[in-house]
């Protein structure tokens, strides 16, 4: 019988830490689901910005951008980093539509580092 109580009572400090691990590794994936797409075609895509921003050490500027008159990328933390509020579904003068940025920006790096998802499938999973 104590025994067994041992027994049970590693198993749930095993379940319990393999429970915050999950949620800490969830917690860190965006789902990139915006707005201005009305009617979606695909489920919204998984971004784990930690693992990008802080892992791989990825320059903030790689991604966020604010070009000022000059055309210098002046972002900072202040600035926005929605990148819809910019990219609308619509090019607008050389401002590229949302979809088309994000796949540029995304797919891009990951095609020219040959690191990271580039199937439709990776980026937009279907719902579990
Ligand atoms: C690989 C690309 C990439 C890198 C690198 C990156 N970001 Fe982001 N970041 C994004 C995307 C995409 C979003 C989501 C924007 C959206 O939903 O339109 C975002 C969202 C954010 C947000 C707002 C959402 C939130 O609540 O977290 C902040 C703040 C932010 N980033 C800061 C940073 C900082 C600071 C760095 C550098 C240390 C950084 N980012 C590096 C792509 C990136
Ligand atoms: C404050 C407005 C603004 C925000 C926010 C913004 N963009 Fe942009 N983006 C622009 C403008 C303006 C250009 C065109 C720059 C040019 O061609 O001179 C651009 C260009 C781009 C390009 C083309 C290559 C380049 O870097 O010039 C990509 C890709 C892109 N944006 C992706 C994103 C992504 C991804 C986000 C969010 C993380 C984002 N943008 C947020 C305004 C914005
Ligand atoms: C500047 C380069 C760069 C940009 C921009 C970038 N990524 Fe990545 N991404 C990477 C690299 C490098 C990896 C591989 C990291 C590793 O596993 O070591 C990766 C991995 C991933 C993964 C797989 C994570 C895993 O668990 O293995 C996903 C999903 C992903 N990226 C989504 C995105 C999305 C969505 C965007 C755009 C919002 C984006 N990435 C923009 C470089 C980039
Ligand atoms: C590297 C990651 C990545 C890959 C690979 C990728 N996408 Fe995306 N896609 C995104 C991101 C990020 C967005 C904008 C965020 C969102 O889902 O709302 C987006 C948006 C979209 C949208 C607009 C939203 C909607 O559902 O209508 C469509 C359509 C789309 N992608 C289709 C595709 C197709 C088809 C492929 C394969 C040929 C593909 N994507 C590959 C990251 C990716």
């Amino acid at each position: 019988m104590k025994k067994n109580l041992a027994v049970y009572s590693v198993i749930v400090v095993l379940a319990s830490l393999c429970v915050c691990a999950s949620v800490y590794a969830q917690e860190d994936i965006m789902s990139l689901e915006h707005d201005v797409f009305v009617d979606r075609q695909r489920p919204a895509a998984v971004f784990p910005h930690a693992l990008h921003a802080d892992d791989v050490g990825i320059d903030c500027l790689e991604c966020h951008h604010v070009y000022d008159k000059s055309g210098e990328n002046v972002w900072d933390e202040t600035e926005e980093s929605d990148c819809t509020a910019c990219h609308g579904l619509e090019a607008a003068g050389k401002v590229m539509p949302a979809m088309k940025a994000f796949h540029a920006n995304c797919q891009g790096c990951h095609t020219k580092e040959g690191k990271g998802p580039v199937t439709c499938g990776e980026c937009h999973p279907r719902e579990k």
